[in-house]
């Protein structure tokens, strides 16, 4: 191998290393910022939890308090508690859900499939059902 493949190689692999460790840390400022324009009435919240029965259940479970996942697919995080890998606020888990979780996608996108409004009916499902500390 010649050398400055070999050097090309290896900034790839840092770069890689370090993407991952920036994307695990944190949230997403630009997604916090985002207001949730949906109300959370009682018509909203059934629509997010029939959306997430169909959906999301498979892999975060009918009560989204988290799923054993399998040779695939990681364990699919409890959506009830306080705990959120990758940002808390009604912006950044909107964002999650429909642009997926980067880098490895195991929380796959679900614009093509969602449209905004029902996103964040499923944020407002969300939020009813998270458990009070
Ligand atoms: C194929 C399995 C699968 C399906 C289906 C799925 N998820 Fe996920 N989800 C995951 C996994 C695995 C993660 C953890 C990703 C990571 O940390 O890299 C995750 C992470 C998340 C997160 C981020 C949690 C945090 O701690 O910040 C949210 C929010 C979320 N999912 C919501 C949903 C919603 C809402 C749906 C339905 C529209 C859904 N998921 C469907 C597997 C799935």
């Amino acid at each position: 191998m010649n050398r400055r493949l070999f050097c090309t190689i290896v900034a790839g692999l840092m770069l890689a290393v370090l993407g991952r460790i920036v994307v695990v840390a944190q949230g997403n400022p630009e997604a916090a910022k985002v207001k949730n324009p949906v109300a959370s009435t009682p018509e909203s919240v059934t629509a997010g939890k029939q959306i997430f029965q169909k959906t999301c259940s498979p892999c975060h479970g009918i009560t989204a308090e988290g799923g054993p996942g399998n040779d695939l697919i990681p364990p699919a995080p409890d959506l009830t508690d306080d705990q959120w890998d990758h940002g808390s606020t009604d912006g950044e888990v909107f964002d999650n859900i429909k642009n997926g979780v980067q880098p490895d996608l195991n929380m796959i996108p679900w614009k093509d499939q969602l449209k905004d409004p029902d996103i964040w009916n499923v944020v407002n499902y969300l939020r009813s059902i998270a458990k009070k500390k």
